[in-house]
């Protein structure tokens, strides 16, 4: 099935796109199916992601983001596309007591989307490191 055939369906009662689908329709175009990106304007999100979680603010930085944070998806969809996304690009590098996130994290921490991400970075984990 094509990403446009869902787009189509998707307003339709009862079906549920999973979260790669949804990931692949609200988040590839940039970050690409695999994740990779292109840096450095579009960061990776492999790896790198699992590590920032030791950082307590991180968590929420993650639907912060203006591309989380503004897209189309429901909180729970959302919620549901950023612990895939967690789970499929960074299972080897989150902490060992990590918890996914929940719908009401996800409802709160996106109304406060961050005018500038890397400043925010910066001040809570670190700059990108681009190797
Ligand atoms: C229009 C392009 C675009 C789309 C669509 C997009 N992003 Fe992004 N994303 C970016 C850019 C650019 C950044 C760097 C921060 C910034 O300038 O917003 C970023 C940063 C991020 C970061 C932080 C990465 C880091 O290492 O700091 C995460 C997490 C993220 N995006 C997740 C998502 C998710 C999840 C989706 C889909 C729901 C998504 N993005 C959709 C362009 C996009």
């Amino acid at each position: 099935m094509t990403a446009s055939l869902l787009a189509l369906l998707s307003p339709v009662a009862g079906f549920a796109a999973s979260p790669r689908i949804n990931y692949l329709l609200h988040c590839s175009g940039c970050h690409l199916p695999g994740g990779e990106g292109a840096p450095p304007n579009v960061p990776s999100l492999r790896g790198e992601l699992g590590r920032m979680l030791s950082a307590p603010a991180m968590r929420a930085y993650l639907v912060r983001v203006p591309g989380s944070a503004q897209s189309a998806l429901s909180d729970s969809d959302l919620a549901e596309v950023v612990n895939w996304m967690l789970m499929e690009f960074n299972a080897d590098t989150l902490p060992p007591d990590f918890e996914l996130l929940s719908t009401d994290e996800v409802s709160n921490a996106r109304k406060e989307i961050l005018a500038d991400p890397l400043q925010y970075r910066i001040a809570h984990w670190r700059n990108y490191s681009f190797d």
